[in-house]
């Protein structure tokens, strides 16, 4: 083994021009270099190789990849000897790490696992050909079903005699752990503690990783039995969810085709390789997973699902498209006519009438499902509207906006539904899910930092005088004081109110000053500055104009010095903001190669490398803006929370434990909703209702004062009064309105929402 920090050095290292020079005449083209494949004949240079991203690629064999998957490639050895090669062209040490025991065992054991499943494949070949039962019984069947000799070969078709021991009798005398063969599932116990052969009398079929090892077997019965297929459990060697069969000898037609056929069965892969259609999977007649449709990404982002025309054919297909449409891929279903599967249907025609068959009648999933289920519908409007919301949480998977878009349109009309309300109910879905997957995202990267070490379960931040604080306010409440459970009451030290109690703005106040301190420095809004230049405005910002340009403040003395305070710290937290910044780019860096090196080792096409490059470069971007603003968020609480005033520190312990206003919104369709994706809504909100807050109690004041003075033959007063409460009223409803505004749409603002003048 070669040890992490070598890996990368050798890796860092090896430039795929030096490298590829060594075997290819490179000439430069533009900011590339081009050059005859050394994969395969050509007359015509069509091998790329790119300085900058350091990888090569035939555009004609689609052979190349990494310094290492080129060496790997070009001299046939492994990735750990390419490794040595290259090492050894560059004069870089390698001194090869000693595996512990656990990661030794675990390698002995895998390799050892790997050496049984090849023997075990090569004796069922055996069996099957040369062998009377064999021929007999196997051959026989895999001939009447019209399995070729060929794909006999290619698939590695074997047959397990059936003779109760006689697979464990040869594996014993071959030398090979018993034990071993019962974990892989070729061997069982019986309750008196003998070993039997657990595939007897049946046609084996080997299943394949995408390299070409054997992981698995699935046996099909030949007598009638119970059970149809025995299919190996899973093991180190074989997770069920990873692997697609026939995925070895189709994903080379799978990347040239650029298109995967996605069947249910062994037979009905093999009958459309042999029928030509070579580009063809099975996910083994269970529900397709993520992990296998990652797998196909890797060769090809189109798939077609073929099915039987029946109903349960058609229920199959549209069963898991949501997870393809998830994944970026470009979804079609054939169906072929009823009593007909890929197999059958293989073996009726010609691979032309085959081929013309999928053109002509390959479907648009999406389009597909949209029909499927209104001809179901029979003007029953509860189905009608269950359709429609089924149809809405597919277009919602789609990732691409555009594409997005085209399919609202299109499905809308097919639904008889305006294209508004399916888009508006599309953007809604889509908005949960983008929640979910950033909240998944978050939570992965979080976990990956802290297991690796890069993040302290206690995250120590720059700011120098902090030592103690929540780190983030919104997660820690240990330091709360018992709560009230409204925002509108005030917040209490022991039992002692800290603001006069007769303030009826009091709790109007506290409630914007609380976003204040949970969110201080978190970019809200885009603000114009004197000289009327774009800028970015954070939230105590936003509050801090909203203020001024309706002439108030806080009337609660503490909190009008704690949010000056707020604001005073804005310079310090600028250059702190720097620094973290700084203090991340090593590690964005770090990531960005990580990233490329990963895409690199994946065998991709150069659309498919640009395509996760791209991805990269917002993924890395993303996760910084993630860190930037929860820095900003959190600084004002670190802060002040250890402040040497008493009374800071209590408002702001106060604020950021809060409970209700934390309240995690809990529903069983919808993911959590957080405040701090309302706070669009949630901070003009409070400000809007203390503004009407103020002028309820000039109406009231006005109010009295009229009432005290009607009668008394002071007409003028009374006039200019009247017309004052006037205004007021109108101020109110337009507030009133305003909050009904935020409530309904949170527009991105537009001047000052809320402003009067
Ligand atoms: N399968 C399985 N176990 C079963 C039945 C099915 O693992 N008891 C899986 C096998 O991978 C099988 C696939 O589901 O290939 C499809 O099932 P089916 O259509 O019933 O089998 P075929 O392989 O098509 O076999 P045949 O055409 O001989 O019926
Ligand atoms: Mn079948």
């Amino acid at each position: 083994m070669i040890d992490k920090a070598t890996v990368q050095k050798i890796k860092d290292t090896a430039d795929i021009v030096d490298v590829v020079s060594d075997y290819v005449h490179l000439v430069r083209r533009g900011a590339n270099y081009m050059g005859l494949c050394p994969f395969h004949n050509e007359r015509t240079p069509s091998f790329s190789v790119n300085k900058a991203r350091n990888y090569c690629y035939c555009f004609s064999c689609h052979k190349g990849g990494s310094p290492v998957n080129f060496i790997m490639e070009k001299e046939g050895i492994s990735y750990h000897d390419a490794l040595l090669h290259l090492a050894r062209k560059y004069g870089i040490k390698v001194e090869e790490k000693e595996l512990t025991d656990e990661e030794r065992e675990l390698q002995s054991r895998k390799e050892g696992m790997f050496v049984a499943n090849e023997w075990a494949m090569q004796y069922f070949e055996h069996n099957l050909t040369d062998t009377q039962d064999g021929k007999d019984i196997g051959l026989q069947y895999l001939y009447g079903r019209g399995v070729t000799e060929e794909a006999i070969r290619q698939f590695h078709l074997g047959y397990a005699i059936d003779r109760g021991t006689d697979f464990v009798e040869a594996a014993r005398k071959k030398g090979f752990s018993i034990d071993t063969m019962k974990t892989l599932g070729l061997v069982g116990t019986s309750q008196q503690g003998h070993d039997y052969d657990r595939f007897r009398g049946r046609v084996i079929f080997p299943i394949l990783n995408s390299s070409g090892k054997v992981i698995a077997f699935g046996g099909r019965d030949l007598k009638g039995g119970p059970a149809k297929y025995i299919n190996s459990p899973e093991s180190e060697l074989y997770k069920k969810s990873n692997e697609l069969y026939g995925m070895y000898q189709a994903r080379s037609a799978i990347v040239r085709e650029d298109r995967c056929f996605l069947v249910e069965g062994y037979l009905d892969v093999i009958g459309m390789w042999q029928s030509g259609l070579k580009n063809v999977v099975a996910s083994s007649g269970t529900a397709l997973t993520d992990g296998q449709i990652s797998l196909i990404h890797r060769f090809t982002k189109n798939v077609t699902l073929i099915y039987d025309g029946d109903a349960a054919g058609i229920k199959a297909s549209l069963r898991g498209i949501d997870m393809l449409l998830s994944h970026q891929l470009d979804v079609k279903v054939l169906l072929l006519p009823d009593g007909d599967d890929p197999d059958s249907f293989a073996r009726k025609h010609t691979p032309e009438e085959f081929r013309e068959y999928v053109k002509t009648h390959e479907a648009d999933i999406i389009r597909f499902k949209t029909q499927v289920l209104m001809n179901e519908v029979n003007d029953d409007p509860m189905r009608r509207v269950e359709a429609i919301r089924s149809v809405v949480q597919s277009l919602a998977c789609i990732p691409d906006k555009v594409k997005r878009d085209v399919y609202i349109q299109e499905c809308s009309r097919i639904l008889n539904v305006s294209e508004d309300s399916v888009g508006a109910a599309t953007a809604k879905a889509r908005a949960v899910i983008v929640e979910q997957l950033t909240r998944q995202r978050r939570l992965r990267e979080l976990n990956h930092d802290i297991e690796s070490g890069r993040i302290p379960p206690q995250p120590s931040v720059t700011a120098g005088n902090i030592t103690s604080g929540p780190a983030t306010p919104s997660l820690s409440d240990r330091e709360a004081p018992r709560q009230s459970q409204s925002t509108l009451n005030p917040p209490r030290r022991g039992n002692e109110t800290l603001a006069p109690a007769d303030n009826s703005l009091q709790p109007l106040e506290w409630n914007v000053l609380v976003y204040c301190i949970r969110y201080g420095f978190l970019d809200f809004c885009d603000g114009v500055d004197e000289e009327g230049v774009k800028t970015t405005m954070n939230v105590i910002d936003y509050v801090a104009e909203e203020l001024a340009a309706d002439g108030i403040s806080f009337s609660v003395p503490q909190y009008a010095k704690m949010f000056s305070l707020l604001e005073s710290m804005s310079g310090d937290f600028n250059h702190e903001l720097l620094n973290f910044r700084e203090s991340l780019s090593a590690e964005k860096e770090n990531m960005r190669t990580r990233g490329f090196n990963e895409i690199a080792a994946k065998e991709l096409s150069v659309a498919e490398i640009q395509k996760e490059e791209a991805m990269l470069e917002t993924t890395v971007e993303e996760w910084e803006n993630v860190k930037l603003a929860e820095f900003s968020k959190s600084y004002p609480a670190r802060i002040l929370a250890s402040h040497e005033d008493d009374e800071v520190r209590a408002l702001t312990t106060a604020a950021i434990s809060e409970r209700h206003q934390l309240s995690h919104i809990y529903s069983r369709e919808r993911p959590v909703e957080r405040e701090e994706d309302k706070l669009f809504n949630l901070l003009p909100t409070a400000l809007t209702v203390w503004k009407n807050g103020i002028l309820d109690r000039q109406m009231n004041e006005l109010l009295s004062r009229f009432r005290e003075i009607a009668g008394k033959g002071m007409a003028d007063e009374e006039r200019e009064m009247q017309a004052r409460l006037n205004d007021l009223f109108r101020m109110r409803s337009e507030v009133a309105k305003n909050i009904g505004d935020r409530i309904l749409a949170p527009a991105r603002r537009s001047g000052r929402p809320g402003s009067k003048k």
